[in-house]
């Protein structure tokens, strides 16, 4: 694990510089987060989630940092994310959520990734190819999310092969599908589920090393008991959006900002955007910004946004474009072209963090910046 470690990087250096849209990602407060979700789960491994990118905050970079602090290890839904990130040389023991293919196996057991069993179909797949092939399997058991893994009555039928794979089977695992209700009922009920499916493993003699059921949510409410690691994605960005989180100490890690390109008094009358959807009132000062829809700044934000300045915000008018987006300053505003201006503040009480624009989209802050598409530069600091 020693080669894993952070370093200040642009992911993608055809475009040095501070480059017209950036989202800048705070490593320290990253790995200071993971600290707080630890905090939640004494003794228990770390499987850092960097799937999808790490939520779009740039998966190498990240997956770096956590590993440099301590993460015990790395989760990704697909083989080809597992694989990008052994090509950036971590060594780190990577588990794969959901990859089922067949030739994936002997690809998987080089590289020595870890696979998630999905299904009883995916076991009886599985079985003649990790004979050929050793690779590290963890046993999906559905506790309530109904859409992947063992059902525990499945277990019973499935003994025998599972008895083959005992030398392979390398963990147990469920993930919560709401340990951030309030009440905590589902959650309980998945538990129960969990345990009785552990039970029904463990008298058949079937106990493999690592149990782990718990997602953020479920990590800093304490839902572990018996598990031996959590499997934290979310509240490692700082956007694990439940009550607990800011106390803990968990906080965003994530700003995007994009440079004015434009700057401009109008006349009243003067339509912004596709459709003509804003006209000035009066005369005004737009500034135009370089972010739009194809970077993963959603239209669904048009006329509904706001864009931040020095502790101001500034609502966002007209239809947002693919790469363009217009801010209205007041009069007297000092901000020129080449100023930059947030779209996504790291600071949760702004109009424009990232949980307030999920809100404002009817979506949860994983969508807002898994969105954020390849060509936005990612700086690291
Ligand atoms: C199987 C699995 N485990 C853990 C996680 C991490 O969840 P969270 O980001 O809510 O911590 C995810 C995320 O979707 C997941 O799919």
């Amino acid at each position: 694990m020693s080669p894993d470690r952070p370093q200040a990087h642009e992911s993608n250096p055809g475009q040095a510089g501070e480059g017209p849209l950036v989202a800048r990602v705070d490593l320290s407060q990253l790995v200071a987060n993971m600290h707080c979700l630890r905090r939640a789960a004494p003794g228990l491994g770390m499987l850092a989630v960097v799937k999808a990118d790490a939520y779009g905050h740039g998966a190498i970079p990240v997956a770096r940092a956590l590993i440099a602090a301590g993460a015990e290890g790395l989760c990704v839904a697909t083989l080809a994310e597992a694989l990008e990130l052994r090509r950036h040389g971590l060594q780190a023991p990577i588990l794969v959520f959901g990859d089922r293919r067949p030739e994936s196996v002997p690809v998987a057991a080089a590289q020595g990734i870890d696979l998630g069993v999905v299904s009883a179909e995916h076991l009886r797949h599985l079985l003649p190819l990790v004979v050929q092939h050793p690779v590290g399997l963890h046993l999906k058991l559905d506790t309530g999310m109904g859409n992947s893994g063992f059902q525990v009555g499945e277990l019973g039928a499935a003994m025998e092969l599972l008895q083959a794979l005992r030398p392979h089977l390398r963990g147990v695992m469920g993930h919560y599908s709401d340990a951030e209700a309030p009440d905590g009922r589902i959650a309980a009920n998945q538990r129960q589920t969990f345990q009785a499916g552990l039970a029904r493993l463990r008298e058949a003699g079937l106990a493999p090393p690592m149990v782990h059921h718990a997602n953020s949510a479920g990590c800093l409410r304490g839902f572990t008991e018996g598990d031996t690691h959590v499997r934290c994605g979310i509240g490692l960005y700082g956007l694990l959006d439940i009550p607990q989180a800011a106390p803990a100490g968990l906080r965003p890690i994530l700003e995007l900002s994009a440079e004015v390109t434009r700057a401009v008094r109008v006349p009243a009358g003067t339509p912004v955007g596709y459709g003509s959807t804003w006209v000035a009132p009066h005369p005004m000062t737009l500034a135009t910004l370089a972010c739009g829809y194809a970077d993963g700044f959603s239209r669904a934000l048009s006329n509904r946004a706001w864009a931040g300045f020095e502790g101001g915000s500034y609502p966002l008018v007209g239809t947002v474009s693919m790469d363009v987006v217009v801010a209205v300053l007041p009069e007297d505003s000092p901000i020129r072209a080449g100023d930059r201006m947030t779209l996504l503040s790291r600071h949760p009480q702004d109009p424009n963090s990232v949980l307030q624009t999920a809100r404002l989209l009817g979506t949860i802050g994983y969508e807002v910046t898994c969105a954020l598409h390849r060509r936005v530069i990612r700086q690291y600091f």
